[in-house]
This record gives C-alpha cells, sequence and structure tokens, in this order.
C-alpha cells in the first residue's frame, strides 16, 4: 500500500457507477484503505462494482440520487450527520458530456440539464458537506472539471461554460479555505470512458480512431488524479491534449479555440459535423 496522507480517509465521492469514479473508488479503497461513500444513479452498476471488492466490499457503501437537485444534497447531509459519518474528502467526479453541437440547436432544458449536473451539483454539495468535512485534520475537495474549462472549442458551449464556472468556483474557494482545506482541481483531457456513449448514432470508425489516439487510458489519468492528490497539487491538467489546451490558451488566447475548432471541422468527422453546418 502506498503511503500518502489520504489512506485510510472516508471519501464522498460522486458519479462511483462508471469511468473515472469508478476506477478511483476501486484504487481508493484497493491501494489506500479508504472507506468509499459513492453517488450515482445506477443501483445496477454500483452493487456490481461492490460485489467485484470482494472481502473489501464492506469498505463501499453507496446512495442513489440525482447530484444536480438541492434538495438530495440537503436530504444527503442530514443523513451525513444523524448516521455520525465523518467524512475527510469530497470528490466531485459525476458529470455529462452533452452531444457535440451548435449552441442554438440545444434545447433550454438541455441547457439547464449540463449546467446542472456539471456544475451546480458540486455547488450544492460542497455547501452541504464542507462544514462537516472541515471538521477533518484532512479536510478535502477535490473537484473534476477538463480540459474544457481552459480551452472552449466550437460544438462544446454548455460543457465548456459548466467546467469553466467549476473551475473558477474551486479556484476562489481555495484561495477562502487555504488554511483549514486541500482544494485541487483536475482538468482532464480525453479519457477513455463511457462519456461519449449518448453521443447519437455509434461513433464511425474514424472519429474512434481519432479519439482513441489522444485520449489517455482510464487507468492512467486515475494513476495521475491519485498523484496529483497525494502531493496535494491545486491545478491538475492531465492528458497531451490536456496540456496543448492549456499551454495554447494561455499563448494565444481565442486563436487556440479557433485553430482547435478548424482542425475539428478539417477533419470531415461526422461526430462534429452538427458543429460546422
Ligand atoms: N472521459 C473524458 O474524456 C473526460 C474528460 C474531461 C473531464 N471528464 C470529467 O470526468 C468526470 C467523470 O467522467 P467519466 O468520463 O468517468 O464519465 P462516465 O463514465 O460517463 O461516468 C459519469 C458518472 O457520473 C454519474 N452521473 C452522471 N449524471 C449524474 C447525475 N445526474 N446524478 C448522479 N450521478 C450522475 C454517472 O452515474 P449514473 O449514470 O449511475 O448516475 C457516472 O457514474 C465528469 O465530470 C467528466 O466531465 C471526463
Amino acid at each position: 500500500m502506498n503511503n500518502c496522507w489520504y489512506d485510510n480517509k472516508t471519501v464522498i465521492l460522486t458519479g462511483a457507477s462508471s469511468g473515472i469514479g469508478k476506477d478511483l473508488t476501486e484504487r481508493l479503497i484497493k491501494e489506500h484503505g479508504c472507506r468509499v461513500i459513492g453517488i450515482a444513479r445506477n443501483e445496477e452498476r454500483l452493487l456490481k462494482l461492490k460485489s467485484s471488492l470482494g472481502d473489501k466490499g464492506d469498505r463501499f457503501t453507496y446512495y442513489t440520487f440525482d447530484v444536480s437537485v438541492k434538495e438530495n444534497w440537503e436530504g444527503f447531509a442530514e443523513t451525513v450527520r444523524n448516521e455520525n459519518i465523518r467524512p475527510d474528502i469530497l470528490i466531485n467526479n459525476a458529470g455529462i458530456l452533452p452531444k457535440f453541437d451548435r449552441f442554438l440547436n440545444y434545447t433550454v432544458e438541455e441547457l439547464d440539464k449540463a449546467m446542472h449536473i456539471n456544475f451546480y451539483s458540486c455547488l450544492y454539495s460542497m455547501n452541504a458537506l464542507m462544514p462537516v468535512i472541515l471538521e477533518s485534520d484532512s479536510a478535502s475537495v477535490v473537484n473534476i472539471a477538463s480540459s474544457a474549462a481552459l480551452c472552449s472549442l466550437a460544438g462544446t458551449s454548455v460543457y465548456s461554460a459548466s467546467k469553466a464556472a467549476l473551475k473558477s468556483l474551486t479556484d476562489a474557494v481555495r484561495e477562502e479555505y487555504r488554511k483549514e482545506c486541500y482544494i485541487g482541481l483536475v482538468c482532464p483531457g480525453f479519457t477513455k470512458t463511457n462519456i461519449f456513449s449518448n453521443q447519437g448514432a455509434a461513433i464511425e470508425s474514424k472519429a474512434q480512431k481519432a479519439m482513441d489516439f489522444i485520449s489517455t487510458d482510464c487507468d492512467r489519468m486515475c494513476n495521475l488524479i491519485l498523484r496529483g492528490m497525494k502531493n496535494k497539487r491545486a491545478d491538475m491538467v492531465f492528458g497531451v491534449d490536456a496540456h496543448l489546451m492549456s499551454v495554447g490558451n494561455k499563448l494565444l488566447g481565442t486563436v487556440c479555440s479557433h485553430a482547435s475548432s478548424a482542425v475539428m471541422k478539417a477533419s470531415g468527422i461526422e461526430l462534429f459535423a452538427r458543429v460546422f453546418k
């Protein structure tokens, strides 16, 4: 077992049923002896995860609720208090990637949904749980944003906005609680998970090849996240594409967004076609 400050801690982690959240849950339990309280909606997947943990399954409990609803967080915070749960770490990971599209092709409901799942869920969870987390000697909040928070691309308007809002919130709260709480922000680049499964028709092989080429394995991404957390890094930009977007945006500003969007357009990939029609 690696020796680090979050060994044996109690972690509340959203989006535990799939992808990055599922992988982080497994590692925190198996490699760090943590107790993880996972939150997601799909109970079947959460149960499967629990049973896959074998004799360590008792370290994983879960709650099924929609993280985008404020009242759910108020109710959960009450459960945490009533059951005398003493969380040390909150990892806000749950998120969705709306279909790549032009802004006016989204309905207001789709825009609201993305903002609520990707941004308001974190605002609500931090508001509801930080008071109890701050009682821990290892008080920590880690928010999983995206490289889209660093450089906006055509077709990702609401996703980029939701993640940029999360970045701003995290950066400000970090300064306010610097002495009491470690607050980390992760901006992963493309990572091989199921997040692309809602992109409508199956991603055509050309797009899949391009995605595979630039994407980081989920396993590796979670390694990087846990290593970043171990070193209490404030900003964690992971993945070659994320670094390019971060540096490109710092050096070139909007030219970086324009150049990246031009590459998407020129690629002829069907996945992006709706954006440039
Ligand atoms: N994969 C990438 O390329 C990539 C890149 C940058 C950033 N990220 C960010 O990384 C995070 C994890 O993404 P992933 O790639 O691991 O995606 P994923 O495999 O699709 O997992 C998303 C998780 O979020 C949960 N979730 C979604 N909406 C929810 C809701 N309303 N209430 C409760 N739980 C909800 C899902 O659980 P249920 O469906 O069971 O509710 C699932 O466990 C996201 O915030 C994403 O934006 C991903």
